[in-house]
């Protein structure tokens, strides 16, 4: 399909020259245009045109499920550039103009499913700003639309996920992580709802239209890759946390967010003694309606997090410090292209340790350390040699197939093992510099190896021999200097999953004072098989089943799944029906489809749940089991 509109310039913008579309501050993010590595996952051309600033003015249609408006792109460009390429998948692009409302040329290449289509447009010569009117598509995979039915307020509810390649579907501009654009946004809402966006403004106060709606403004001053624009509309009330932190939900989940995140406050002092200054201001963070694909998304100034982590004690907050931990790797560092996305992934898994170190103690973040490196070691089995390299190579593939544990528990392994190395306080000083000297600019997995070497090794050839980064970084598995984990109170459970399994009843198991790291440890621990008087056992003694903790409850679905233990069914297609966390969902759905009395469960579970599901879910879903009316 090939698009091509064609519209006369006028006379005065073609002879009017370049001089004033080139823009050479030099303060501009990414200012060397032809540093940035070639990002495969986009269209955009940077080292000729590159967009600066996006301003959007979009209406929220919940009836017609579309976004509809403006976005004015701010450019610079290089002093022969005649056009710009941006990123679209499933827009339609209805009109592009100037700044003075004369339209511009554009055309549409061709589209591919997973990149989208290249929108190149001549540009203007006299000005440096185009106006892209456009709406969003019924394929707008960052945008899931929730009615009535599928939030706690009964009010409809609207949210985005970019990370990694679909703002381009709500929002036409260059979409690559190394191609850092500041932004701002007026989003109308029907009445009664409020707009939160990755920026500042966030409130409940917004300017009423004649028309009855409410618009809302925000900005965002800090260049941030486009991956970070993010929207969420809905009944949304606030909660403070602290002095420059708090919460965000529907009304019947504010206070029991604001419960759980209490400590975020404390987090945040932690990370900032390890790291540097907390360079966002506000850190808020947004509880989404149970259907958000993720666990958490480091949206700049306001995490976005699945209710699932709400377990009533505080016990899965560590997800939390993650995400706070991405504002510095990853929001600040980022990844250049999505090859490096261990440089976001692994260096925040490694942060997140430290930080739940610093506030619960390092007994704690040793189980937490722990549960990665298993999780790691069961994922080695599984992945083909080459996905197992810190650096990838997603070529023609989507970068989601790279949310490995390589990218996160290799990474952070590799992180792990060099401060073991190096030490502790030599390690976090190279650390904080690294973040100092590289904030607010894309990194490449070989200029960290670059500036390992100046800084950290420093020509002490011995002591980078004995790290060898190579071998973590371009080689297979996990490679043999890797630092020892050890977890005293892990080494207990297994203890007690040893004597269950040599015919302990559960309730003369000492158990007592497990948090939920070490009920997750010891249901991983059992016996790859067990009967159904042995499972029903451990469910009389704690309770799986019914469990109000997420990550236990899906741990014990696995084991109930593999032992066809059917009293658990119920709570399993309860769990696949009421959130839409990948996370949970796809294994459970992969775990049912591996048996021939699983599998129809399965499709019927799914064939109801599917229109629920986020896109990221139903499409990796549907990779398992099938798209609906796709043939057999
Ligand atoms: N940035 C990721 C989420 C992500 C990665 C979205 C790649 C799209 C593409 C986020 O920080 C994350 O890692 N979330 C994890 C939780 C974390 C505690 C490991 C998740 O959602 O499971
Ligand atoms: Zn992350």
């Amino acid at each position: 399909m090939h698009e091509l509109s064609r519209f006369a310039l006028p006379a005065f913008l073609l002879f009017a020259g370049l001089a004033g579309c080139v823009e050479t501050t030099t303060d501009t993010p990414n200012d060397d245009l032809s540093a940035l590595p070639h990002d495969v996952h986009s269209y955009a051309k940077p080292a000729e045109a590159r967009v600066t600033h996006v301003a959007l003015n979009l209406n929220a249609d919940f009836e017609a499920q579309q976004l509809v408006g403006t976005a004015t792109l701010t450019i610079e460009t290089a002093p022969d550039a005649e056009e710009i390429v941006l990123d679209i998948r499933d827009l339609a692009i209805e009109q592009i103009t100037d700044t003075d409302g004369n339209e511009l040329t554009f055309s549409t290449g061709d589209t591919d499913d997973l990149l989208g289509a290249p929108l190149t447009i001549e540009l203007p010569s006299a000005a440096n700003q185009i106006v892209v009117h456009y709406r969003t598509g019924e394929g707008a995979d960052a945008v899931q639309w929730l009615n009535s039915e599928q939030t706690s307020s009964g009010a409809p509810f609207l949210f985005t996920q970019g990370q990694a390649i679909l703002t381009r579907t709500w929002i036409p501009t260059q979409d690559s992580p190394g191609i850092r654009q500041t932004y701002e946004a007026e989003i109308t809402v029907p009445e009664g709802l409020t707009a939160v966006m990755s920026a500042e403004g966030n409130s409940r106060d917004g300017e009423p239209t004649e028309d009855g709606r409410t618009t809302f403004r925000f900005r965002m001053d800090e260049p941030i890759p486009p991956y970070l624009i993010a929207l969420a509309i809905g009944d949304l009330e606030f909660r403070e946390l602290g002095p420059r932190s708090g919460v965000w939900a529907e009304p019947q989940v504010v206070e029991a967010a604001a419960y759980e995140f209490a400590e975020v406050e404390a987090m945040m002092d932690a990370a900032e003694n390890l790291y540097g200054p907390y360079r966002w201001g506000r850190y808020d963070i947004l509880v989404l309606p149970p259907s958000f694909p993720f666990g958490g998304m480091e949206n700049p100034r306001l995490t976005f997090a699945t209710p699932t982590i709400l377990a009533g004690d505080r016990s899965l907050v560590s997800l939390i410090a993650h995400e706070l931990a991405h504002s510095w790797s990853g929001n600040l560092v980022t990844n250049a292209t999505w090859d490096d996305f261990w440089l976001n992934e692994g260096f925040t898994s490694y942060f997140e340790n430290r930080i739940m170190e610093a506030v619960y103690g390092a007994d704690y973040a040793a189980m937490l350390e722990s549960l990665s490196r298993t999780g790691l070691d069961a994922e080695l089995e599984e992945l083909d040699e080459a996905d197992t390299h810190l650096r990838l190579n997603l070529e023609g593939r989507d970068p989601d197939e790279g949310m490995t544990a390589i990218a996160y528990d290799k990474g952070a392994a590799f992180l792990f093992t060099v401060e073991e190395i190096v030490g502790r306080e030599r390690f976090d000083t190279f650390l904080r510099g690294y973040f100092d000297a590289h904030a607010f600019r894309p990194m490449t997995t070989e200029r960290f190896v670059a500036y390992m070497d100046a800084e950290l090794f420093a020509g002490d050839a011995g002591l980078r021999a004995r790290v060898d980064p190579e071998a973590w970084i371009y080689g297979p598995g996990l490679p043999e200097n890797a630092s020892e984990v050890t977890s005293e109170a892990f080494s207990r459970v297994e203890a007690q999953a040893e004597a269950f399994s040599n015919g302990t009843a559960p309730a003369e198991l000492s158990t007592e004072e497990w948090t939920t790291h070490e009920w997750l440890h010891f249901l991983k621990s059992l016996p790859e098989s067990l009967s159904s008087e042995q499972l029903a056992a451990l469910d009389g003694a704690f309770g799986f089943t019914e469990t109000g903790n997420s990550e236990v409850r899906f741990a014990w679905l696995r084991v109930a799944i593999r032992n066809r233990y059917e009293p658990a069914f119920a709570s399993l297609e309860e769990f696949l029906t009421t959130q839409g966390r990948r996370k949970f969902i796809l294994p459970l759905y992969t775990d049912l489809a591996a048996s021939d009395w699983g599998r129809p469960i399965a499709d019927r579970i799914y064939r109801d749940a599917r229109p629920t599901y986020h896109a990221i879910t139903f499409n990796s879903v549907d990779e398992v089991l099938g798209a609906p009316g796709a043939a057999e």
